[in-house]
């Protein structure tokens, strides 16, 4: 019987991106049937991919924590035991309706071969020859074995071992999938896996991140002071902040289409550590609170404020995949009352209040282009927030970061690019560097050369003020359409 698997599950299965996939359907590689694909197409495709063979998986999932700033949980972190026996239970229910299925099968064909004894006619009835050529092609069709190939045996039985380790969530109406494992609830896998779920609290207080169950069972893993009304617990409605996923579960959810649906939020969040990696930036560290976190886009900026200082903008430098801990990198700028005072007041737990966010430097997350990010300097902050979101998010096909600096900067988190182009075949990186800010402009035409065409990127990029016309000028020279470029000044 034809198995299908969803998009989210092949990809774990055969250990590429979820964006090699859709890069093949789009080219005709691989058929889809609402939204699934066929494990024989699969493995066609694959051919290389062996049950044992999980490397891959396990490095592209490696690299995932670490690029994120995830909290990285022991590998072998199970589901709870519950968890576990009903997804097994959820499996042998398949198993028996699949056997249910075949044993009908198996009847069938055994009253198929009784028919074509029965009804064999006799020598010079009419449709003798077709008759004869049908039976003899049934009775040998019988012999033959349609199992697609070895592989295939293998291939399922890991599929169903995933299954028990990690239920996938189907969100609609937008169609996204992400994996919940472990002990997660349902918003903390989403937000993990880069999706902009609505929430507020975190903590079952507020009712924000209410979603209705469409199929599937949950299970609650905390308990909340927020109380659903009998009618929305009879409609499936529960907070994802305090359930878990104990089979796939689709869920109808909000979840922030743009910039227009984050809430202006002001928090007082606390500084862990600052950094100063050269003499031109800071990085600064920071907690909110774990009943108040931020929600932001990738790419946004906030207000900070400090001792009465006058409010400094900068841009977050971290995911909102992990919305308690932020960073930010602010370029040092001499006579700067705010970063005077990081630099000679700073201590760790005090207190900073952020206003925001603000910005619209954020992912075109519907967009099939790969993506191309340019920073400059301490641009760099932003532009590490849109990498690690779509990391997050693992959709970009290609993403190709060029890091300019100029004289007395330096690429002070260089090691960290290296390590994501090392274990990321899709991730490049390269570093430039250039007398003056004026120079940014001349190292274009090399950066442009270097990717395939333009045409099929989106290009992100965070440049100092001045330079930010020079740049739009530049791209629109080269044809890049107004719509897939974005421009930031760094902050
Ligand atoms: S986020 Fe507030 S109740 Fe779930």
């Amino acid at each position: 019987m034809p198995r299908l698997i969803t998009l989210s599950r092949a990809a774990r299965l055969v250990g590429v991106k979820r964006g090699a996939l859709q890069k093949k359907i789009r080219a005709g590689e691989l058929r889809t049937f609402e939204g699934e694909l066929l494990l024989s197409d699969l493995l066609h495709s694959y051919p290389q991919a062996q049950v044992e063979d999980t490397t891959m998986l396990e490095r592209v999932e490696q690299i995932m924590e670490q690029a994120v700033n995830k909290i990285v949980r022991p590998a072998d972190e199970a589901p709870d035991t519950h968890t576990q026996a009903a997804r097994i239970l959820a499996l042998g229910q398949e198993l028996a309706r699949a056997r249910h299925e075949a044993r009908r099968y198996a009847g069938l064909v055994e009253a198929l071969k009784d028919k074509f004894q029965e009804l064999a006619p006799q020598e010079g009835a009419l449709h003798e020859e077709a008759f004869s050529k049908l039976s003899d092609w049934f009775f040998q069709a019988l012999e033959t074995d349609y199992s697609v190939d070895e592989a295939s045996d293998d291939i399922v039985a890991k599929e169903a071992f995933l299954r028990v380790m990690a239920a996938q969530i189907r969100i609609l109406p937008s169609g996204h999938e992400f994996f919940i494992e472990g002990a997660d609830s349902i918003l903390e896998a989403g937000l993990r896996s880069g999706l902009a779920l609505s929430y507020g609290c975190s903590s079952g207080n507020c009712g924000q991140c209410k979603a209705k169950v469409v199929s599937g069972q949950v299970k609650k893993i905390c308990p909340h002071d927020y109380v659903l009304t009998e009618t929305e617990k009879g409609l499936g409605y529960i907070l994802t902040c305090s359930n878990t996923a104990v089979t796939d579960v689709v869920l109808e959810a909000d979840e922030a289409l743009g910039t227009r649906d984050i809430p202006h939020q002001e928090i007082d969040i606390r500084i862990k550590k600052v950094e100063r990696p050269d003499d031109r930036v800071l990085i600064l560290h920071a907690k909110t609170p774990r009943t108040n976190r931020l929600r932001f886009l990738a790419g946004q900026y906030l207000s900070l404020e400090a001792d009465g200082l006058p409010a400094l903008d900068c841009s977050i430098a971290s995911c909102p995949c992990d919305d308690m801990n932020l960073q930010f990198h602010l370029p040092v700028v001499s006579g700067n009352p705010f970063i005077e005072h990081l630099l000679n007041n700073t201590r760790q737990n005090n207190v900073i209040s952020i206003k925001g966010p603000r910005g619209e430097f954020i992912l075109n997350e519907e967009s099939p282009r790969s993506l191309l990010l340019i920073a400059c300097n301490a641009g760099f902050g932003p532009v590490k927030s849109l990498i690690e979101h779509a990391m997050a998010l693992d959709i970009a096909e290609q993403i190709h970061v060029y890091w300019i600096v100029t004289a007395g900067n330096s690429h002070y988190l260089g090691n960290l690019c290296r390590s994501w182009a090392d274990a990321l075949d899709n991730f490049h990186y390269t570093a430039l560097a250039t007398d003056a800010e004026t120079g940014v402009e001349a190292l274009l035409p090399s950066i442009v050369a270097d990717i395939d065409d333009l045409m099929n990127y989106d290009c992100y990029a965070c440049v100092p003020a001045p330079l930010v016309e020079t740049l739009k000028t530049s791209m629109d020279n080269y044809g890049l359409p107004e719509k897939q470029l974005h421009l930031e000044p760094v902050r």
